[in-house]
């Protein structure tokens, strides 16, 4: 049946470019998909940041999915990215992560940084097969009150 719904789902999704108007969606995404999540007024302030760029995926009404990334000059930061559980393992979040990287890149960015925990099995295999590659670890990274290790990954767009 979680097939049948996921198939379905990401097969009427669409891309489009996310605004101050999609916070109140995205913190439920994100607190659906993060031990940390933030808050309603966090995402409005983030979403009215000129420097600061936003896509969403929509099946439908809902949500199904959103990255964003700050981008100072010429390097870019993604924030956060996140795919509704439902829809998972079905190519949205490459989707989405190759529609965000394309936009910064026309917007002057040279290169992309994020941090990822290293046991963050999906999110590492989305990344490298997208060319991001290791550049550093950080040791001081906690979730649920435990030490864990963050990596900073690096892509260069030319
Ligand atoms: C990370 C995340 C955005 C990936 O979205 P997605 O739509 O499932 O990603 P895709 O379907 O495009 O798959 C991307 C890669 O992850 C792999 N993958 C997806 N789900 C996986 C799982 N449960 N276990 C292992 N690998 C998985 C896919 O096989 C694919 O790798 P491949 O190209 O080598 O086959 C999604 O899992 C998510 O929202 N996770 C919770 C939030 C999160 O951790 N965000 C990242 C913070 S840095």
């Amino acid at each position: 049946m979680k097939g049948i719904i996921g198939r379905l789902f990401s097969r009427q999704t669409r891309l489009s470019q996310a605004g101050p108007a999609d916070a109140c969606a995205l913190a439920a995404l994100h607190a659906a998909s993060f031990h940390h999540g933030w808050s309603e007024d966090e995402f409005e302030r983030l979403l009215s940041d000129r420097n600061v760029l936003a896509h969403r995926a929509t099946a439908g009404e809902r949500l199904a999915g959103f990255i964003l990334s700050r981008l100072v000059v010429d390097e870019a930061e993604i924030l956060s990215i996140a795919v509704a559980s439902m829809g998972r393992g079905r190519g949205l979040g490459r989707q989405l992560l190759e529609t965000h990287l394309r936009r910064l890149a026309a917007l002057g960015a040279r290169c992309v940084f994020l941090e990822v925990d290293a046991g963050n099995v999906s999110a590492l295999r989305l990344y490298r097969r997208a060319g991001f590659r290791e550049i550093g670890r950080r040791n001081s990274y906690y979730e649920l009150g435990q030490a864990s290790v963050a990596l900073v990954l690096r892509r260069d767009l030319l």
